[in-house]
Protein backbone atom coordinates (compact mmCIF):
# COMPACT_ATOMS: atom_id res chain seq x y z
CA UNK A 1 0.00 0.00 0.00
CA UNK A 2 0.87 3.67 -0.95
CA UNK A 3 2.57 5.68 2.00
CA UNK A 4 -0.44 7.91 1.25
CA UNK A 5 -2.33 5.32 1.82
CA UNK A 6 -0.83 4.71 5.21
CA UNK A 7 -0.99 7.83 6.10
CA UNK A 8 -4.54 8.45 5.33
CA UNK A 9 -5.62 4.88 7.24
CA UNK A 10 -4.21 6.27 10.79
CA UNK A 11 -6.68 9.84 10.35
CA UNK A 12 -9.00 7.82 9.59
CA UNK A 13 -8.83 6.04 12.19
CA UNK A 14 -8.37 8.45 14.88
CA UNK A 15 -11.31 10.42 13.44
CA UNK A 16 -13.44 7.46 13.80
CA UNK A 17 -12.11 5.79 16.61
CA UNK A 18 -12.47 9.46 18.97
CA UNK A 19 -12.76 12.52 17.36
CA UNK A 20 -16.46 11.58 15.71
CA UNK A 21 -17.65 8.46 17.50
CA UNK A 22 -20.01 10.18 19.28
CA UNK A 23 -21.42 11.89 16.50
CA UNK A 24 -21.18 9.14 14.40
CA UNK A 25 -23.34 6.86 17.22
CA UNK A 26 -25.69 9.70 17.37
CA UNK A 27 -25.92 9.82 13.11
CA UNK A 28 -26.53 5.76 12.81
CA UNK A 29 -29.31 5.63 15.66
CA UNK A 30 -32.66 6.46 15.46
CA UNK A 31 -32.10 8.95 17.76
CA UNK A 32 -32.74 12.56 17.02
CA UNK A 33 -30.05 14.71 14.91
CA UNK A 34 -29.97 18.15 13.55
CA UNK A 35 -32.15 19.01 10.12
CA UNK A 36 -28.82 18.69 8.35
CA UNK A 37 -27.37 15.50 10.00
CA UNK A 38 -31.14 14.06 9.15
CA UNK A 39 -30.42 14.57 5.05
CA UNK A 40 -27.10 12.54 5.91
CA UNK A 41 -29.04 9.94 7.45
CA UNK A 42 -31.47 9.57 4.98
CA UNK A 43 -29.03 9.40 2.16
CA UNK A 44 -26.98 6.77 3.94
CA UNK A 45 -30.39 4.85 4.38
CA UNK A 46 -31.11 5.20 0.46
CA UNK A 47 -27.77 4.10 -0.16
CA UNK A 48 -27.64 1.07 2.36
CA UNK A 49 -31.16 -0.03 0.89
CA UNK A 50 -29.75 0.59 -2.92
CA UNK A 51 -26.54 -1.53 -2.32
CA UNK A 52 -28.58 -4.68 -0.89
CA UNK A 53 -30.57 -4.29 -3.74
CA UNK A 54 -27.23 -5.17 -5.82
CA UNK A 55 -27.36 -8.26 -3.98
CA UNK A 56 -28.90 -11.41 -3.50
CA UNK A 57 -32.34 -11.47 -1.94
CA UNK A 58 -31.46 -15.36 -0.04
CA UNK A 59 -27.64 -15.11 0.82
CA UNK A 60 -27.32 -18.22 2.57
CA UNK A 61 -23.95 -20.07 2.61
CA UNK A 62 -22.34 -16.69 0.63
CA UNK A 63 -19.83 -14.37 2.19
CA UNK A 64 -19.00 -11.10 2.54
CA UNK A 65 -16.85 -8.45 3.49
CA UNK A 66 -18.47 -5.50 5.19
CA UNK A 67 -15.20 -3.36 4.13
CA UNK A 68 -15.35 -0.77 6.92
CA UNK A 69 -18.18 -1.94 8.34
CA UNK A 70 -18.52 1.65 11.05
CA UNK A 71 -21.59 0.47 13.76
CA UNK A 72 -22.40 -2.54 10.85
CA UNK A 73 -25.86 -1.63 9.47
CA UNK A 74 -25.23 -3.54 6.53
CA UNK A 75 -23.70 -6.28 7.92
CA UNK A 76 -27.10 -6.86 9.93
CA UNK A 77 -29.32 -6.45 7.08
CA UNK A 78 -27.00 -9.13 4.97
CA UNK A 79 -26.62 -11.29 7.98
CA UNK A 80 -30.26 -11.39 8.22
CA UNK A 81 -30.38 -12.75 4.81
CA UNK A 82 -28.36 -15.88 5.65
CA UNK A 83 -24.84 -14.52 4.51
CA UNK A 84 -21.66 -15.31 6.70
CA UNK A 85 -20.01 -11.99 6.90
CA UNK A 86 -16.76 -10.31 7.95
CA UNK A 87 -17.22 -6.69 9.55
CA UNK A 88 -14.11 -5.37 9.48
CA UNK A 89 -12.90 -1.75 10.73
CA UNK A 90 -10.27 0.60 11.74
CA UNK A 91 -12.67 2.01 14.76
CA UNK A 92 -12.28 -0.11 17.75
CA UNK A 93 -14.92 1.95 19.52
CA UNK A 94 -17.11 2.13 16.09
CA UNK A 95 -16.57 -2.27 16.31
CA UNK A 96 -17.98 -2.41 19.77
CA UNK A 97 -21.25 -0.17 19.31
CA UNK A 98 -21.80 -3.26 16.15
CA UNK A 99 -21.27 -5.44 18.53
CA UNK A 100 -23.60 -3.78 21.62
CA UNK A 101 -26.60 -3.11 18.60
CA UNK A 102 -26.78 -6.86 17.29
CA UNK A 103 -29.68 -8.42 17.41
CA UNK A 104 -30.09 -11.51 19.24
CA UNK A 105 -31.69 -13.21 15.82
CA UNK A 106 -30.19 -12.99 12.30
CA UNK A 107 -31.73 -15.71 10.91
CA UNK A 108 -29.28 -18.26 9.97
CA UNK A 109 -26.56 -15.42 9.11
CA UNK A 110 -23.50 -14.90 11.23
CA UNK A 111 -21.22 -11.83 11.90
CA UNK A 112 -17.24 -11.95 12.63
CA UNK A 113 -16.08 -8.21 13.68
CA UNK A 114 -12.63 -7.79 13.17
CA UNK A 115 -10.47 -4.63 14.03
CA UNK A 116 -8.48 -3.87 11.34
CA UNK A 117 -7.31 -2.97 7.74
CA UNK A 118 -9.54 -3.94 4.84
CA UNK A 119 -7.33 -4.87 2.71
CA UNK A 120 -5.71 -7.52 4.63
CA UNK A 121 -5.79 -10.72 2.89
CA UNK A 122 -5.70 -12.66 6.15
CA UNK A 123 -9.67 -11.40 6.20
CA UNK A 124 -10.05 -14.58 3.35
CA UNK A 125 -11.95 -15.29 0.31
CA UNK A 126 -15.20 -13.35 -0.51
CA UNK A 127 -18.40 -14.22 -2.69
CA UNK A 128 -19.30 -10.21 -2.28
CA UNK A 129 -17.66 -7.48 -0.92
CA UNK A 130 -19.23 -4.12 -0.17
CA UNK A 131 -17.54 -1.27 0.89
CA UNK A 132 -20.18 1.68 1.81
CA UNK A 133 -18.81 4.94 2.48
CA UNK A 134 -15.12 3.62 3.10
CA UNK A 135 -13.09 4.36 0.64
CA UNK A 136 -14.17 7.76 -0.07
CA UNK A 137 -11.17 9.39 2.14
CA UNK A 138 -8.68 7.72 -1.00
CA UNK A 139 -7.65 8.84 -3.62
CA UNK A 140 -8.25 7.78 -6.79
CA UNK A 141 -4.57 5.28 -7.30
CA UNK A 142 -5.14 3.95 -3.20
CA UNK A 143 -9.31 3.15 -4.40
CA UNK A 144 -8.12 1.08 -7.59
CA UNK A 145 -5.14 -0.90 -5.63
CA UNK A 146 -7.64 -1.63 -2.79
CA UNK A 147 -10.47 -2.55 -5.18
CA UNK A 148 -7.85 -4.44 -7.40
CA UNK A 149 -6.93 -6.76 -4.15
CA UNK A 150 -10.35 -7.57 -3.15
CA UNK A 151 -10.66 -8.90 -7.07
CA UNK A 152 -8.28 -11.24 -6.37
CA UNK A 153 -9.94 -13.06 -3.67
CA UNK A 154 -13.34 -12.17 -4.32
CA UNK A 155 -15.91 -14.82 -6.73
CA UNK A 156 -19.14 -12.43 -7.43
CA UNK A 157 -19.25 -9.33 -6.89
CA UNK A 158 -18.06 -5.76 -5.33
CA UNK A 159 -19.51 -2.80 -4.12
CA UNK A 160 -17.94 0.59 -3.30
CA UNK A 161 -19.21 4.09 -3.07
CA UNK A 162 -17.58 6.93 -4.12
CA UNK A 163 -17.46 10.58 -3.63
CA UNK A 164 -18.59 11.85 -7.49
CA UNK A 165 -16.52 14.78 -8.31
CA UNK A 166 -18.59 17.52 -9.70
CA UNK A 167 -17.82 21.01 -10.25
CA UNK A 168 -20.00 22.62 -7.39
CA UNK A 169 -18.36 20.08 -4.54
CA UNK A 170 -15.26 20.59 -5.73
CA UNK A 171 -15.60 24.27 -5.35
CA UNK A 172 -17.46 23.17 -1.49
CA UNK A 173 -14.29 21.34 -0.63
CA UNK A 174 -12.26 23.83 -1.83
CA UNK A 175 -13.85 26.54 0.30
CA UNK A 176 -13.89 23.65 3.61
CA UNK A 177 -9.91 23.90 3.12
CA UNK A 178 -9.26 27.66 3.48
CA UNK A 179 -11.09 27.63 6.70
CA UNK A 180 -9.71 24.28 8.94
CA UNK A 181 -11.21 22.95 12.30
CA UNK A 182 -9.80 21.04 14.73
CA UNK A 183 -12.66 18.30 14.52
CA UNK A 184 -12.74 18.19 10.81
CA UNK A 185 -13.15 14.80 9.32
CA UNK A 186 -10.33 14.06 6.80
CA UNK A 187 -11.11 15.34 3.39
CA UNK A 188 -13.41 13.56 1.28
CA UNK A 189 -11.74 13.08 -1.94
CA UNK A 190 -14.21 13.42 -4.89
CA UNK A 191 -13.51 11.36 -8.12
CA UNK A 192 -14.85 11.91 -11.34
CA UNK A 193 -17.20 8.69 -12.65
CA UNK A 194 -15.20 9.16 -15.84
CA UNK A 195 -11.44 8.46 -14.28
CA UNK A 196 -13.13 5.67 -12.41
CA UNK A 197 -13.88 3.87 -15.42
CA UNK A 198 -10.82 4.31 -17.31
CA UNK A 199 -8.82 2.97 -14.62
CA UNK A 200 -11.02 0.21 -14.14
CA UNK A 201 -11.10 -0.53 -17.86
CA UNK A 202 -6.87 0.19 -18.07
CA UNK A 203 -5.73 -2.32 -15.11
CA UNK A 204 -4.94 -5.71 -15.76
CA UNK A 205 -5.74 -7.10 -12.33
CA UNK A 206 -9.46 -6.47 -13.22
CA UNK A 207 -9.48 -8.95 -16.11
CA UNK A 208 -12.48 -10.88 -16.31
CA UNK A 209 -14.89 -8.34 -14.45
CA UNK A 210 -17.13 -5.69 -15.69
CA UNK A 211 -18.58 -2.90 -14.42
CA UNK A 212 -22.18 -3.50 -13.15
CA UNK A 213 -24.61 -1.67 -11.62
CA UNK A 214 -24.37 1.84 -10.66
CA UNK A 215 -26.47 4.28 -8.16
CA UNK A 216 -25.98 8.04 -7.50
CA UNK A 217 -28.05 9.53 -4.10
CA UNK A 218 -28.34 13.08 -3.06
CA UNK A 219 -29.55 13.90 -0.01
CA UNK A 220 -28.67 17.79 1.14
CA UNK A 221 -25.25 17.45 2.11
CA UNK A 222 -25.29 13.37 1.31
CA UNK A 223 -23.44 12.82 -1.97
CA UNK A 224 -22.20 9.49 -2.78
CA UNK A 225 -21.96 7.20 -6.13
CA UNK A 226 -22.32 3.11 -5.99
CA UNK A 227 -20.74 1.23 -8.93
CA UNK A 228 -20.96 -2.80 -9.02
CA UNK A 229 -17.95 -4.61 -10.28
CA UNK A 230 -18.92 -7.84 -11.87
CA UNK A 231 -17.32 -11.09 -12.21
CA UNK A 232 -17.79 -12.15 -15.69
C1 LIG B 1 -18.15 6.87 6.66
S1 LIG B 1 -17.90 5.45 7.65
C2 LIG B 1 -19.02 4.29 6.91
C3 LIG B 1 -19.29 3.09 7.79
C4 LIG B 1 -20.26 2.07 7.19
N1 LIG B 1 -19.73 1.45 5.98
C5 LIG B 1 -21.58 2.71 6.93
O1 LIG B 1 -21.87 3.03 5.78
O2 LIG B 1 -22.33 2.93 7.91
C6 LIG B 1 -16.32 4.90 7.06
C7 LIG B 1 -15.74 3.76 7.89
O3 LIG B 1 -14.66 3.18 7.17
C8 LIG B 1 -13.66 2.80 8.09
N2 LIG B 1 -12.40 2.66 7.35
C9 LIG B 1 -11.74 3.61 6.62
N3 LIG B 1 -10.63 3.09 6.07
C10 LIG B 1 -10.57 1.78 6.45
C11 LIG B 1 -9.65 0.73 6.21
N4 LIG B 1 -8.56 0.92 5.45
N5 LIG B 1 -9.90 -0.49 6.74
C12 LIG B 1 -11.01 -0.67 7.53
N6 LIG B 1 -11.91 0.30 7.80
C13 LIG B 1 -11.71 1.51 7.26
C14 LIG B 1 -13.69 3.94 9.10
O4 LIG B 1 -13.08 3.58 10.32
C15 LIG B 1 -15.19 4.21 9.22
O5 LIG B 1 -15.78 3.47 10.26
Amino acid sequence: MSYGYVQRRGQLQTYFDRTASDAWARLTSTEPVSKIRATVRAGRDTMRAAILGFLPADMSGLRLLDAGCGTGALSVAAAERGAEVVAVDLAATLVDLARQRLPSQLNGGRIDFRLGDMSDTALGDFDHVVAMDSLIHYNCEDVIEVLAGFADRTARSIIFTFAPRTPALSVMHAVGRVFPRADRAPAIEPVAESRLRRRFFAEPRFRGWALGRARLVTSGFYKSHALELRRL
